[in-house]
């Protein structure tokens, strides 16, 4: 076989490639790499060399490849130490994982996320009526009000509590707390260790915000477990009271914390930049606009909306798989080969990976590449996710959700609550940027967020 070389920027010594990306702005930076270097390249980041994946034909390959596993690096390395024994975070064969996903499937089918609609609905309601107050003049930060939303609706299915986002001025200690946890482990990812050990206010502070989030979620694990009889079929009650069907065990109350961390922090920035990037492709794209509320109107009139509106969303659904694949909340899938670390592994015939080294496969070229899109592949054009097209696609070539036994355990319910939350919204308002000239911009953030997004919304005529 032929070896080559993966190319990448020149290193310089002690820094590596740090000058070669924008902290700020770590994903683009990526894609802009690509441009230069091509399917695959390599960089010198944080002491060790990560690869880079960024077209369909590496990507398809490493993803179909059983001797290439999920990798815990980086920020996620160090998210695992605020939930140890939380389903996101765990490493490769982590007992915990598997105890906790036999236990949780059940309740994250399709089928079964409808028990949460009611729950879903009463906080969308909460944000319609507050839209429909303000009136068509106010300016909202349209990414800080789904936060809200997705916020409060995990709290409510996961945790069994209300944050009440949307009756607030300022966040809940909670929600303060929480976010201050991931934006310090952020900065944790890109700070040299012993630099961090020395920030000894930024440590404290960390350390106490993460005893206060863990002994709320475990106050609420404790008078659950304490008053039993109020039983519905959320992921909170699936946590305290089903047993993993293959050991008989039930979730050890550290445990139900950690996951409880866990779905709030994979839950609710993905499912907010979903909802946040739809509305803009849409605004941005008056022909889709037209077609979507058409059919939301067709399918709901101005009645109430049900689970089973939803299957008749076609168009809706096939307007947030478009979304998902240009603006995927969740950047990059890091993997690594199993084999030892002097071993070598080689793939597309020729380029050589270490067992145990960081491979990232980088979701937004993926989703862009014209082999699996056709030449069009920059462009909003939902139709080629009509279910009949989305059928047709090339295996791994749409990654929203991850992959393999590691994909999204809530692909359902995100799905279903933004395919909710869109149809009332086109049901009940027309919507404007502030801006009309306005691009999309990224936040620096670990999940694909909306920067500066300002729309109005404007009651249509006949709603109340
Ligand atoms: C895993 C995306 C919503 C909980 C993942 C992964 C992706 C993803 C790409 C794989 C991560 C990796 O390989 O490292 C998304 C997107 C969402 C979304 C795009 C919304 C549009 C949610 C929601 C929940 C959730 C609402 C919880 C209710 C999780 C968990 C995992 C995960 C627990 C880890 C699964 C495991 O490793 O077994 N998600 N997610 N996600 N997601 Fe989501």
């Amino acid at each position: 076989e032929t070896i080559v070389p993966i190319p990448g920027p020149p290193p310089l010594p002690l820094i590596g490639n740090l000058r070669d990306i924008d902290l700020n702005n770590t994903i683009q930076s990526f894609e802009r790499l690509a441009e230069t270097y091509g399917p695959i390249f390599k960089l010198y980041l944080g002491g060790s060399e990560r690869v880079f994946i960024t077209n369909h034909e590496l990507a398809n390959e490493v993803l179909s490849r059983k001797d290439f596993v999920k990798k815990i690096t980086g920020a996620t390395e160090h998210l695992a130490k605020v939930m140890p024994e939380g389903i996101l975070t765990a490493t490769h064969g982590q007992e915990s994982w598997g105890l906790t996903r036999r236990t949780l499937n059940p309740v994250f089918t399709r089928g079964a996320v409808k028990e949460m609609f009611p729950e879903m609905l009463d906080i969308a309601s909460q944000l319609v009526l507050k839209w429909a107050r303000f009136g068509p003049d106010e300016e909202f930060d349209v990414q800080e009000e789904f936060t809200r939303l997705s916020m409060d609706t995990i709290a409510l299915c996961a945790m069994g509590t209300r944050f009440n986002s949307f009756y607030r001025e300022n966040q809940a200690e909670f929600v303060q707390r929480f976010g201050d946890i991931f934006n310090e482990v952020q900065r944790r990812s890109n700070r040299p260790e012993w630099y961090t050990s020395m920030m000894w206010e930024a440590n404290r502070l960390l350390d106490e915000n993460i005893q206060f989030v863990r002994d709320f979620c475990g106050e609420l694990v404790a008078e659950r477990r304490a008053n039993p009889a109020e039983k519905k079929n959320t992921i909170f009650d699936a946590m305290v009271n089903r047993r993993d069907p293959v050991s008989g065990k039930e979730l050890s109350s550290s445990t139900i914390t950690d996951n409880m961390i866990t779905f709030l922090f994979a839950g609710h920035d993905t499912t907010s930049g979903l909802l946040s990037f739809v509305l803009a492709h849409l605004i941005m794209n008056p022909e889709a606009y037209a077609k979507l509320q058409e059919e939301v109107d067709r399918v709901l009139g101005d009645g109430a909306i049900t689970p089973d509106h939803l299957n008749e969303l076609h168009y809706t659904r096939a307007c947030l798989r478009e979304t998902l694949r240009l603006e995927p909340p969740s950047p990059g899938l890091v993997l690594m080969p199993l084999a030892e670390p002097h071993e070598r592994v080689v793939i597309g015939g020729k380029y050589v990976i270490q067992g145990g080294q960081t491979t990232v496969v980088l979701i937004p070229t993926l989703h862009r590449d014209p082999d699996s899109f056709g030449p069009d592949a920059n462009e909003f054009k939902p139709e080629r996710m009509l279910e009949e097209n989305f059928k047709k696609l090339p295996k791994n070539a749409f990654k929203p959700f991850g992959n393999g036994q590691r994909s999204c355990i809530g692909n359902e319910f995100a799905t279903q609550q933004a395919m909710m939350v869109t149809a009332i919204l086109f049901q009940k308002f027309d919507f404007e940027f502030v801006d009309p000239g306005y691009e999309l911009q990224y936040q620096p953030s670990i999940h694909r967020k909306a920067k500066d997004l300002y729309i109005q919304a404007r009651l249509r005529p006949g709603v109340d």
